[in-house]
């Protein structure tokens, strides 16, 4: 069975690519059949992939903006059939409409949010829609949060935690923010296979959203 997990959040430089990114190499890293879809037309998580050299474990990429540009049969558009994770990039500013389309099938939603409070009351505004709202189908799926560029404990981020707890969505990791994100994604590699002190200081974060994960739907 293959395990969808989308990164969402209309906001745009919230982490959605970072993540999806060190998601897809941690997985290929452990030999798990992982594809990684770019719904971007930008394309940064298909541009990262280009940059991924031939050595490191493989990843199957899928570029959503230029296959439809081509007018490509769904199945292209579809992992191989042995995939056994799949990771999906989504742009900021996403309609609904592409929205429900891409969150249908998906196992579990992670929603990346940073910490200014216009990020939060930006993500707050998106958790809204997407659950009170009720505008895309949520039901039955599994969704967590992501706080990205976390440096402390804001008041701002106070005010999140409560409202996620009002609709007991879990707040799964809280990733730094770090240079080690950076050299990562320039080098099409994951923050798992960067041999750098930041990098193994993050594997606890990362640790407890992978668990989350695997909890949720078990590979
Ligand atoms: N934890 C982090 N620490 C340091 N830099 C980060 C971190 N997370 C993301 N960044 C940087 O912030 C920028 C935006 O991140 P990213 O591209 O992942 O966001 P995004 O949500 O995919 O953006 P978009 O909506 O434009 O697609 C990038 O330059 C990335 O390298
Ligand atoms: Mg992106």
């Amino acid at each position: 069975m293959m395990n969808r997990i989308a990164l969402v959040n209309m906001k745009g430089g919230c982490g959605k690519t970072t993540i999806a990114t060190c998601l897809a190499a941690y997985y290929a890293n452990k030999g798990i059949k992982t594809s990684l879809t770019d719904y971007d037309p930008q394309g940064s998580s298909i541009n990262w992939l280009k940059h991924r050299g031939i050595n490191r474990p493989a990843i199957h990429g899928i570029d959503i903006a230029s296959q439809k540009r081509l007018a490509n049969l769904a199945w292209q558009l579809r992992p191989p059939l042995d995939t056994k994770i799949s990771i999906i990039d989504t742009p900021a500013g996403i309609e609904s409409e592409q929205l429900r389309k891409i969150i249908a099938p998906s196992d579990t939603i992670l929603i990346p949010v940073m910490q200014s409070q216009i990020d939060i009351r930006t993500a707050t505004r998106f958790i809204e829609i997407l659950l009170v709202q009720g505008r895309v189908r949520v039901t039955g799926k599994n969704i967590g949060i992501i706080a990205n560029r976390v440096y402390s404990h804001t008041s701002a981020y106070k005010s999140l935690k409560k409202f996620l707890m009002r609709l007991d969505i879990p707040l799964v990791a809280r990733l730094r923010s770090a240079q080690c994100y950076i050299n990562a994604i320039d080098n099409g590699i994951g923050i798992h296979e960067l041999n750098e002190e930041q990098a193994f200081k993050e594997q606890y974060q990362w640790d407890k959203l992978t668990t989350w994960l695997e909890e949720k739907k078990p590979l």
